[in-house]
């Protein structure tokens, strides 16, 4: 054994970030960066979360797959049995591949292609919800020709004109959207009437998605107001009752301390009691559906930099640039999102220093967060950027012909990569010379 010497202070080691019980920096030598690492058991509990909050009489809960979607998470979904909201051909050919059974699919989006809708009907998918007038003519059409026996599961989508608390960019259930229509107006009166005659189709129901990054419960509380003054409609209307209304996703996270906070459970709650206050008022039972993307992924979410040159300027801001940015995360540059971070291999060290993270394309907006506390940074370092889970490796883009990151899923000390590196020949792989 070594002597030990009485009067030395016990050692103190640097602490070190660690995501799903792997090291940081380890994760960084291995996968290289910028890496997107996922925290498995919090993108699970989070799932669980939402399961045993909301999926109770029928009730559902879909993962939106716009927030991230690959394989992984489509097994991850399945897994924990929740149903998928998917928003293009692409997403839906995604959840195909990846098992992901077609009966528990909602299919969106504002423009679906008629091939699309073809792959929707004749893969099987369990809903498809109709934007427009349009839309519902294309997909009349396709469902009649099909050879399909069972008749398309519809919801209309509708606009309830509530001004979100959000950023305009994800505001979705004002009367000026481009998503939906409105309620209230004929347009909606008369598909409703169409879809209710319709042989080849079954009307479910409406669906209301009014933004996302929301963390006023007002605003969720005015949309279920205002979808249930749509139902009263149709009740009057027609006698007709929906047998589903799906209340669309859009609970926000925390980026920041400053951001507000509504837990999954008091917004299910919150939810679940607005709805059924009106369903006691109306006397009718509808299934209740959820659509949650960030509040699922966005947490379990750290993307990994490593920092290169750092540049002070005149006026004494210090730049400290990373091998990555508004390519794999465009969020700041869209919406001015903000974010925490850290240097993962020095957590315990305070904030002396105020450094400005700059990412690596050829814009000067290309800026992942300004003015942020850190301890002294050095070339070299793993910078870690927090909640970068949603909306982030799903918008990411090869601006500058920059390669997409590898995405990593860490769990009691194992990472397993669940997308590729994009190479260099990835790039160059549909250009074809003249
Ligand atoms: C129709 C629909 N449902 C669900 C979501 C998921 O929203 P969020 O990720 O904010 O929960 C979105 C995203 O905007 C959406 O457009």
């Amino acid at each position: 054994m070594e002597p030990q010497n009485k009067n030395s202070r016990p050692q103190r080691f640097p602490q070190r970030l660690k995501i799903g019980g792997c090291d940081a920096g380890e994760l960084a030598e291995t996968h290289g960066t910028p890496l997107i690492c996922y925290d498995e058991a919090i993108i699970r509990d989070n799932c669980k979360r939402y399961i045993a909050s909301f999926a109770r009489n029928g009730n559902r809960v879909a993962y939106a797959g716009k927030a991230f979607l690959c394989l992984a998470m489509c097994q991850i979904v399945a897994e924990e049995g929740l149903y998928l909201d998917v928003v293009s051909g692409g997403e839906l050919y995604t959840a195909l591949q990846a098992g992901f059974p077609a009966e528990k699919i909602y299919f969106h989006g504002n423009n679906k292609s008629r091939d699309e809708l073809t792959m929707a009907v004749t893969a099987g998918v369990g809903c498809i919800v109709v934007d427009n007038t349009y839309e519902y003519q294309n997909l009349r059409e396709v469902a009649r020709a099909s050879r399909s026996l069972q008749p398309a599961s519809i919801l209309l989508r509708v606009a309830v004109g509530v001004d979100a608390a959000t950023h305009p960019y994800v505001m979705t259930g004002h009367f000026e959207s481009k998503f939906g229509l409105s309620l209230g107006s004929q347009e909606l009166d008369s598909l409703v009437a169409d879809a209710l005659n319709e042989p080849s189709l079954t009307l479910m129901g409406f669906h209301s998605h009014i933004g996302s990054q929301i963390t006023d419960s007002r605003s969720f509380t005015q949309a279920v107001d205002a979808l249930f003054a749509g139902v009263r409609r149709y009740l009057t209307l027609y006698q007709w009752s929906p047998p589903e209304l799906n209340l669309g996703g859009g609970l926000g996270v925390p980026y920041t301390a400053d951001d507000k906070q509504i837990s999954i459970e008091e917004h299910c709650a919150l939810l679940l009691n607005t709805a059924q206050r009106h369903m006691d008022d109306l006397n009718f039972t509808s299934r209740l559906t959820v659509e949650p993307g960030r509040s699922i992924v966005g947490p379990a979410g750290t993307t990994l930099y490593r920092v290169g040159a750092i540049k002070r300027t005149p006026n004494g801001r210090c730049f400290v640039n990373v091998d990555g940015g508004m390519a794999d995360n465009p969020r700041v540059a869209l919406y001015q999102a903000k974010y925490t971070c850290s240097v993962a291999d020095r957590l315990d060290q305070p904030g002396s220093f105020t450094y400005t993270v700059a990412g690596k394309a050829c814009e000067s907006g290309d800026i992942l967060i300004w003015d942020h506390p850190l301890p002294e940074v050095q070339s070299g370092d793993i910078l870690a950027v927090n909640t970068t889970g949603a909306y982030t490796y799903s918008m990411a883009s090869n601006y500058n012909r920059l390669p997409r990151p590898a995405v990593v899923l860490a769990k009691d000390g194992e990472a397993k990569l669940i997308i590729a590196r994009e190479t260099y020949s990835d790039l160059t792989r549909l250009d074809r010379p003249k």
